[in-house]
């Protein structure tokens, strides 16, 4: 079997995504789609592996014939931990979200950063980042993710809010010590908030409420402003209640499906080598909403 499955008169090549749960995974609808419309005999699973079975799983993903895996909650934090080597971007986050078997070696990616900031510019039509300022809610693993990235951007300020302050405040500290661009931990209180929004250009949710329907938005409403840009990277209920509260307010929302795809074609490219399908991609993931 070869890594990237350019050989058709072979079994295909297994690539999958690793989680737990794993079931409501677009990834390998826009991976298989990806696969198939450049000819490249390989197949994407899904692969529903609690968290004490990881490190076993991946010890023997060589020996399983998997030539690469996207690793996604709860996984990326233990990934990053039992890898040897990682990529810079994967050190920065402290998490991985892709792995590829080269011949047994194993190496670890973080392709989250570049799927956020491609999507940013993306759905913001904004050629840059430069000297915005952005208040990023959360400090869990999602957030750790991006925080580095963004404060890299050339960003005036990254305001980081999260429900346990002391989250924020040790986020706050580790990214301004790596980045050297001002990053301030903000309560997340109502008011709060409301005084920092005014000085902020894109609000961007990284916290996990909003998954459930019954969630409520992780800030309230009326701390939302016309011409603010939010970004909830959750993309499945596809419109969380930030989002509905953000149209409510006239500011722009736009969930974290482009980051699926964009962090999804990041990884196919280390994968195969190869320039992702983007646009075939993107119609496979609409499709399964
Ligand atoms: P993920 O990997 O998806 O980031 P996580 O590491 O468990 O998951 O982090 C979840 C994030 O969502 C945390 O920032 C969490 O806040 P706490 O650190 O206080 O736990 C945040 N979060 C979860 N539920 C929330 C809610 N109802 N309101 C606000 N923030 C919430």
């Amino acid at each position: 079997m070869t890594s990237s499955g350019q050989n058709p008169e072979k079994a295909p090549a297994i690539y999958g995504v690793v989680g737990y749960p794993v079931k409501h995974s677009f990834s390998p609808d826009m991976h298989n789609a990806a696969f198939k419309s450049l000819g490249i005999n390989a197949a994407y699973l899904a692969f529903e592996i609690k968290p004490n079975a990881l490190p076993g799983f991946l010890k023997n993903l060589d020996k399983l014939g998997i030539s690469g895996v996207n690793l996604t909650v709860p996984h990326k934090e233990i990934a990053f931990k039992r890898l040897r080597c990682v990529s810079d971007e994967a050190k920065t986050s402290g998490t991985v979200n892709t792995i590829k078997n080269s011949n047994g070696k194993l190496f670890g990616e973080s392709t989250d950063a570049y799927g956020l900031l491609a999507s940013l510019r993306e759905a913001f039509k904004l050629t840059s980042l430069r000297n915005k300022s952005i208040l990023l809610l959360g400090a869990g693993g999602a957030a750790n993710a991006v925080a580095a990235a963004l404060a890299s951007s050339g960003i005036k300020t990254l305001y980081i809010s999260n429900r346990t302050h002391e989250k924020a405040v040790r986020l706050a500290e580790k990214t301004e010590a790596a980045t050297s661009t001002r990053c301030v931990a903000v309560p997340l209180y109502d008011k709060a908030v409301s005084m920092i929004i005014s000085d902020v250009d894109i609000l961007i949710n990284a916290t996990s409420s909003g998954l459930k329907l019954t969630d409520k938005s992780p800030v309230t409403g009326s701390a939302l402003r016309k011409g603010l840009l939010v970004y909830d990277m959750i993309y499945n209920p596809p419109v969380t209640c930030l989002l509905k509260e953000a149209k409510k307010a006239g500011a722009k929302g736009v969930n974290g499906l482009g980051m699926l795809l964009h962090q999804g074609a990041r990884a196919f490219t280390i994968w195969t080598g190869k320039k992702a399908p983007l646009s075939v991609m993107r119609k496979a993931i609409k499709g399964s909403i």
